[in-house]
């Protein structure tokens, strides 16, 4: 009865990850209970979010090693796997809100964010080929787009170059604070980005751990630059951002609850050292308590299925 914050099922939003070709599954190592599936097998799980109350699902493609190149060029190729899973998915299941992740890293040879020269990231270029890749999701249907690349000044570009376009209705969800963070690994073994990367970090693009203030001034240039949402990532280490952000700007807040995050959870429960089922529900409602509006979780469609059997 005085519970302060309730975590429901429209709070959630679950990532997913997709393969090429058709009748594929595959487990991800470091993610147990969590699969890359191809687009057919990937309607189901779309169907099941839509029946538990989920809002959206984030889509990440496994691109195929022959279509990526250090120009990333295969982000803006309308028949791309992201493409033609958005418009599989929307076919299906039109109510279900479909988020797209603009960043270069699917896609380049060297598994940065961003375009290179001399080994350093080239951010004005970057934000043309961000422009071409936010265009092409919004055209296959996607409802949000989201830059998860943190080059400067792409925000108010993208938002341009889609108005400009006609696609006025598609939204931008910033991850407007996104840290240079360890807790990244499993996602990068399951889009298969970490071979790409090897020992090369994100560190000049993406924040520093110690930086909290910096985390408002991010916000605040993204909020400027017409951002609808804005997200924290990652989540836990971070709830103290969440709590700033919301206070600050009091504008939709996300967070995401990273892969990292999940393998912990998951990796102690199955050595049976906590419950990680208890440890979960734990984490997920910890967002709700800092003041994210809704969760980016890979326990999303596990946690909703929980929350309507109680
Ligand atoms: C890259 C991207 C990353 C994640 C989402 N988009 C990783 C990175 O920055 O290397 C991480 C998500 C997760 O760990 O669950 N654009």
């Amino acid at each position: 009865m005085v519970a302060e914050s309730r975590l429901t099922p429209a709070d959630l939003i679950q990532p997913l990850f997709i393969l090429d070709g058709s009748g594929r599954r595959q487990a991800i190592e470091s993610m147990p209970g969590i699969e890359r599936l191809s687009v057919d097998l990937l309607l189901p799980v779309a169907e099941r979010a839509v029946e538990l109350g989920i809002p959206a699902v984030a889509l990440f493609p496994v691109t195929p090693a022959e279509c990526k190149c250090e120009h990333a060029v295969e982000a803006w190729n309308d028949d791309n796997l992201m493409c033609r899973a958005i418009r599989a998915i929307k076919r299906h299941c039109p109510d279900l809100g479909i988020i797209g992740d603009v960043a270069l890293d699917p896609y380049t040879s060297h598994g940065q964010d961003g375009l290179l020269r001399n080994g350093l990231i080239l951010n004005d270029e970057t934000v043309e080929a961000l422009i071409r890749q936010a265009c092409c999701l919004a055209r296959a249907g996607c409802d949000i787009v989201a830059p998860s690349d943190m080059m400067d000044g792409r925000i108010g570009a993208i938002r341009k170059a889609l108005d400009e376009a006609g696609m006025d209705q598609t939204m931008i969800l910033s991850y407007a604070a996104k840290y240079a963070s360890a807790f990244y690994g499993p996602f990068r073994d399951a889009v298969g980005s970490a071979g790409c990367l090897g020992k090369a970090d994100k560190k000049t693009y993406q924040m520093d751990p110690a930086n909290g203030c910096e985390a408002l001034r991010e916000v605040a240039l993204d909020v400027a630059e017409a951002a609808d949402m804005v997200m924290i990532k990652p989540g836990l280490p971070y709830l103290d951002v969440i709590r700033r952000v919301k206070d600050a700007f009091q504008l939709p807040t996300l967070a995401y609850h990273v892969s990292g995050e999940y393998a912990m959870i998951k990796a102690a429960g199955e050595k049976g050292w906590l419950d990680a089922d208890a440890a979960m529900m734990e984490s997920l409602i910890a967002f709700k308590r800092a003041g994210a509006d809704a969760v980016l979780s890979y326990a999303a469609l596990w946690a909703a299925e929980r929350l309507r059997r109680e």
